[in-house]
């Protein structure tokens, strides 16, 4: 059954891999924006998820679009690394403005819709920091742990409505984020990946569409890493 689907920060990267994913087995998808062009074949929305005005406009244009969102992916998220005694108030307010506060936001208002169609999917796009730490990300690890915290609280509040949520972790993904680091630190982290290797984006959308499937309607306040064994332990 196609579903309406809202993967913030779908227009690039991780994101609009799962984006394609849905749209690709036939659901309605919608993006969130910042001003970018959206690709072909999904349905962009304008919005910055710090913005809680903006983030309800957002919901109720694909209300009026596509119809209540049965699916949301957590994804848009930021970076501002640097060590902890030079992280400034900003660099680490925004990140969790963004990757936390903004996740929780479009939670609280996906869930409202959820709740009155007893049925839902959230998945919320963390990282393998989160669990396992990382120099030079206090923000980021901590914006990323919150999210496990937010995904299992909502699974003991709506667990029993046949909503489920729930945290993909991914390791080393090609991406911009991961373009942005210096090759030494690239080589650093290859060693370190089982693996072997930093993974292509759809091996990420691949587990958020299982997460969303109706084969996965058990599985909630779960974490699945996608990391190639970089986070194994944790
Ligand atoms: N790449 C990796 O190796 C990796 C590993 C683990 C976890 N992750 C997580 O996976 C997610 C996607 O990462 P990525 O590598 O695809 O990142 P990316 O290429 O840098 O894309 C980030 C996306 O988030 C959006 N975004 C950022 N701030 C936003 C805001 N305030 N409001 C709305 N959208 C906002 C961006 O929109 P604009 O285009 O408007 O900037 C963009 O679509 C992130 O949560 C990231 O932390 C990535």
């Amino acid at each position: 059954m196609p579903r309406t689907v809202l993967v913030t920060g779908g227009n690039r990267g991780i994101g609009l891999a799962i984006a394609q994913r849905f749209a690709k087995q036939g659901d309605r998808v919608a993006v969130t924006h910042r001003g970018s062009d959206v690709p072909a074949g999904l349905y962009g929305v304008r919005c910055d998820i710090t913005d809680p005005a903006q983030v309800d406009a957002a919901f109720d244009q694909i209300e009026a679009e596509l119809g209540p969102v049965e699916v949301l992916v957590a994804n848009a998220g930021i970076t501002a690394d640097t060590l902890l005694l030079r992280m400034s108030e900003e660099q680490f307010s925004s990140v969790l403005e963004t990757n936390l506060a903004g996740s929780w936001r479009c939670a609280k208002r996906a869930a409202k819709k959820m709740l009155r169609a007893r049925w839902g999917r959230m998945i919320f796009i963390s990282s393998v920091a989160g669990l396992s730490g990382n120099p030079g990300q206090t923000n980021y690890a901590a914006s990323k742990a919150g999210l496990v915290g937010l995904a299992r609280s909502i699974t003991r509040e709506l667990g029993s409505r046949n909503i489920t949520a729930n945290v993909v972790a991914p390791g080393m993904i090609e991406t911009d984020m991961t373009a942005e680091l210096p090759q030494a630190r690239r080589d650093q982290l290859l060693g370190e990946i089982p693996g072997g290797r930093f993974a292509q984006v759809d091996e990420v959308a691949a587990a958020v569409g299982f997460l969303a499937s109706d084969e996965a309607g058990y599985i909630t306040g779960a974490v699945l890493p996608v990391d190639g064994g970089l986070g194994m332990g944790h």
